[in-house]
């Protein structure tokens, strides 16, 4: 297992968010740093890649001490499916393990809707979020087996923030998603 990747990456982070808030530098430069960490398969420890059987987990990783940024573990089982939500901050989404598919979403009129359109992500493939380049969507495991992992990087403590979703009518409700497991230290 390679100890150092994470902690690399995490700094290469850190000095990022440090140097600049502006989106578009965030979502560029930190797309290059977290699309050569989930190149490499071999850094995940083994509680963040642990599934629960109900749903998709998700394993903290790294919450910035000044909350500009956390990183999150998603392991997913087949069948596995987010509903259709938001993040209402920047975020960037790495495939690692297996393989995702992301239904895209049109807004009209302030309602989210899913478009029709989906694409699935392999491994090596990231893709960013936000209220500016858009920001509704869901996402579901892309597997008939196996587990997928995607390793994902918020400008906020996203399991702290309350964010959107469609509830089975499609009605948006607020929801805070918090996380399955916390880093040991
Ligand atoms: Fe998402």
């Amino acid at each position: 297992m390679n100890t150092d990747r994470f902690p690399a990456f995490v700094a290469a982070m850190t000095a990022l968010v440090a140097r600049t808030g502006d989106e578009p530098t965030l979502l560029r430069e930190g797309r290059a740093l977290l699309t050569a960490l989930v190149r490499h398969d071999d850094w995940l420890p083994d509680r963040a890649a642990v599934a629960r059987d109900d749903r998709y987990a998700q394993h903290l990783l790294h919450r910035d001490p000044q909350g500009r940024f956390s990183v999150v573990s998603f392991v997913w089982g087949p069948g596995h499916r987010t509903p259709v939500h938001d993040h209402t901050v920047w975020g960037l989404v790495g495939v690692m393990r297996g393989a995702e598919r992301c239904e895209e979403c049109s807004v009209a009129d302030g309602a989210p809707r899913l478009s029709g359109h989906a694409h699935v992500m392999q491994p090596g493939d990231v893709e960013a979020v936000s209220p500016t380049v858009g920001d509704w969507h869901r996402v579901s495991s892309a597997r008939d087996d196996g587990l997928s992992i995607s390793i994902h990087v918020y400008g906020a403590d996203i399991g702290q923030l309350r964010r959107h979703r469609l509830d089975d009518r499609g009605a948006v409700i607020d929801f805070v998603s918090g996380y399955d497991s916390l880093p040991a230290c």
